[in-house]
């Protein structure tokens, strides 16, 4: 099947002055394109062609798993942005308290983990089995998704993420990050 690049949930220059519409214009119309790009040159003739990306990205390895990964990746963390403030339900909050003791300490935490992840990768808010929250970091294109947990939250740490914003800050990209996170959207994701 041919892949395609999912529309964005929020107006391009919307998340200013926190993300730039430059910052998405590369990070999504070019960096997020050439992922699917790629992987839609990489996969006529093999057994891939017929899976949906979920499937691709539990099966393959080297290329095609890394941009099936990332398209998965990058269409994630662009629902984990919003310009509309939002804020965690009773539920979500309670799971950040029992494992972080706090929202705030959550954020201290996911940005420490964030600022921390070497080179280019992902910070994650994941759920366990038993229900927990925990933060994780990927490098390069590995996901959470291929250990079966279920994902809440992404922070993109690539470079391409903040560049243009924040050159080599990635400490006020995360200031932005939180200015913008959809709360709504990990609502939504909890179990
Ligand atoms: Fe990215």
């Amino acid at each position: 099947m041919q892949h395609k690049l999912p529309e964005l949930q929020f107006a391009i220059d919307s998340l200013t002055p926190h993300i730039s519409k430059e910052t998405l214009e590369y990070h999504h119309k070019k960096h997020h394109q050439t992922y699917i790009d790629n992987l839609n040159k990489l996969i006529p003739g093999t057994p891939f062609e017929t899976m949906s990306l979920e499937e691709i990205i539990h099966t393959a390895d080297g290329p095609i798993f890394n941009n099936a990964a990332q398209i998965w990746n990058h269409t994630f963390y662009f629902n984990c942005l919003s310009p509309t403030k939002s804020k965690p339900n009773a539920k979500v909050l309670m799971a950040l308290e029992k494992s972080f003791g706090s929202q705030d300490e959550f954020i201290k935490q996911f940005s420490a983990t964030a600022i921390a992840t070497f080179g280019s990768g992902w910070a994650w808010l994941v759920q366990n089995d038993d229900l927990n929250v925990e933060i994780i970091s990927t490098s390069n294109a590995a996901t959470p998704l291929t250990d079966n947990k279920n994902i809440l939250l992404t922070c993109d740490v690539w470079e391409h993420a903040y560049y243009i914003d924040y050159r080599n800050s990635r400490p006020n990209y995360l200031a932005a990050f939180w200015k913008l996170a959809n709360w709504d959207f990990v609502n939504q994701n909890f179990k």
